[in-house]
């Protein structure tokens, strides 16, 4: 299996309610690495371009509002095939759907507000990472 590098992010509901060191702790006790890391507040304007393959679904003026709403942890995670251990990790988009004991299914209240984005695909990793990081920023 190869080696990967994925982006995810803690989103403002999962900074708010405290919940950083646990999200890290799992990837980290999963065996993912942390290559880079940043917390930072998106624009409006940042959010939409993050999630403009979702421009025209209905939710995209909610979910933008809202990844703008309060600081967001950026990291890149790195290791055996991470985009998929990141993903089951996290768990479906909608908490409900999601497996016990997987980040949304304990965490999640809402759709929406669901503590974690992953990439869903190493083309989606390439461009995500790109967004956050530059390579000074890498180890
Ligand atoms: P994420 O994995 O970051 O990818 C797109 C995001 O849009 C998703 O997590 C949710 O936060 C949000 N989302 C997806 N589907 C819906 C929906 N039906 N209603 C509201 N928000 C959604």
């Amino acid at each position: 299996m190869a080696i990967e590098q994925t982006l995810s992010m803690i989103k403002p509901d999962g900074v708010q309610r405290g919940l950083i060191g646990e999200v890290i702790g799992r990837f980290e006790k999963a065996g993912l690495k942390i290559k880079a890391m940043k917390m930072l507040h998106l624009t409006l304007a940042q959010a939409r371009a993050f999630y403009a393959v979702h421009r025209e679904r209905p939710f995209y003026d909610s979910l933008t509002g809202f990844m703008s709403s309060g600081p967001i942890v950026a990291m890149i995670l790195e290791g055996e095939n991470a985009i998929q251990v990141n993903r089951d990790l996290m768990g479906a988009t909608n908490y409900r759907q999601a497996a016990p004991g997987t980040i949304r299914a304990d965490f999640a209240k809402e759709i929406e507000a669901n503590i974690v984005h992953g990439s869903d695909s190493p083309e989606t990793a390439r461009t995500e990472i790109a967004f956050f990081f530059n390579e000074l920023e890498k180890v």
